[in-house]
């Protein structure tokens, strides 16, 4: 796909001439080319009937194109209907019998990450968290208990709750020291600037294409460090996982030397379609740039709500915070309510209503939240009333 400028780029997205687009966290917006892909989807299965060939090489194009996004090569990379399989996939191919038994999670976990690792409890995993101080997981906090009987760390790089940015370089730089594995969650930033996953450190790492990958649900990838991919045989598999899945084989169990193993049943081809779409679209205007158009307009969100005092959840600090920021409500679901039929399309978690930033987002759509933010001010949690609620408890 040829490059284009952010205009071009904000054009791609039918929805962004009808509403202000802010959910990027929960969805990202669909766009012509995304639309166009699954499409053709569907004309090569009226046109051909069952192009199977045609289609698993679309999955490999795919894991290719995503691996060159993070800067892995496509051995490393399995392509998975969700993150959940994935975190399953490696979860299920780990031991929990010796000193090394623990998994230490922060609590900023997506619920799916620390339900596979409860999950793991009767297999002899013992789940340890680690506190958020002040909404902040800074990682001294991690070195408090991270030691020689940790065997992952699994970390969300972004909160989808309150908008905090952990620092995993550092973070995967601990675990090396201690010999565990770090596994990245990178579901809320990935798509929304240049990620290296080698310089970064990390030995795991999963996302998906829902978010700011722009494309459709049903896609998601597994990044697994090549060293460690032979070393890890999963027990959740299937024909998919295997070095041939067309040798039909019902006597063995051989294992694809590559991160396919932890692959199992029929890749979902039409959303492999959207997927490839989107990632072409996110690099024809660059990470580079959408990164800073996200981080003008997180800056402007922030800066516009300590004016007006309105509490802020996510971290201050620039290096601290992704593409989502989080102001808290005193009624969260009816602010959504409110900003939808002003045109304006948001989330919500607990109490705090969440505004996400991409790369087709303006300063115009900034001044349309803050404009309809300042209209709905008394559903807004303001510093100053919190201070003389806390005076007066
Ligand atoms: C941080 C994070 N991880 C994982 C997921 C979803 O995982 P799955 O693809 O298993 O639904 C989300 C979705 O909201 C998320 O925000």
């Amino acid at each position: 796909m040829a490059s284009l400028t952010p205009p071009e780029f904000r054009a791609r997205f039918p929805i962004l001439a009808r509403r202000t687009y802010v959910n990027s966290c929960s969805q990202g917006a669909l766009s012509m080319d995304v639309d166009a892909a699954m499409r053709r989807f569907l004309d090569s299965w009226n046109a051909e009937g069952s192009s199977w060939e045609a289609w698993v090489g679309e999955v490999e194009r795919l894991r290719a194109t995503f691996a060159t996004l993070i800067g892995a090569d496509a051995d490393e990379v399995a392509v998975l209907p969700s993150a959940s399989v994935g975190i399953n996939a490696i979860a299920s191919s780990m031991a929990f019998d010796g000193l090394r038994r623990r998994v230490v999670m922060g609590k900023f976990e997506f619920p799916t990450m620390a339900q596979v690792w409860l999950a793991q409890r009767p297999r002899g995993a013992e789940v340890t968290w680690v506190d958020a101080v002040n909404g902040m997981l800074p990682t001294e906090s991690y070195a408090r208990t991270v030691d020689e009987r940790t065997l992952i760390v699994p970390a969300t790089h972004v909160c989808f709750r309150n908008g905090h940015k952990t620092d995993i370089a550092a973070l995967a730089a601990l675990c090396r020291h201690h010999g565990a594995y770090l596994f990245l969650d990178d579901y809320q930033c990935t798509g929304t600037g240049p990620i290296d996953v080698r310089a970064l450190g990390v030995d795991l790492m999963v996302t998906g294409t829902v978010k700011y990958l722009l494309g459709p649900s049903g896609v998601a990838f597994l990044y697994v460090r090549r060293e460690l991919v032979e070393r890890l045989v999963p027990t959740m598999t299937g024909w998919f996982g295997r070095v041939n899945p067309f040798a039909f084989s019902i006597d063995r169990l051989d294992w694809s030397p590559s991160a396919r193993r932890f692959e199992s049943g029929t890749p979902m081809i039409p959303n492999v379609y959207g997927a490839q779409a989107g990632i072409e679209l996110l690099d024809a205007v660059g990470l580079k740039t959408i990164e800073r158009t996200v981080a003008e307009l997180t800056a402007g969100l922030i800066a516009w709500a300590s004016n007006a005092g309105v509490t802020v959840a996510t971290p201050t600090d620039p290096t601290r915070r992704g593409p989502l920021v989080v102001l808290r409500s005193v009624d969260a679901p009816a602010l959504v309510s409110r900003l939808a039929a002003r045109g304006i399309i948001a989330s919500c978690r607990d109490d705090g209503v969440r505004i996400s930033f991409h790369g087709y987002n303006t300063q115009e759509d900034l001044d349309s939240v803050t404009a309809a933010l300042e209209a709905e001010s008394r559903m807004l949690r303001r510093a100053k009333v919190n201070q003389e609620q806390e005076a007066r408890s």
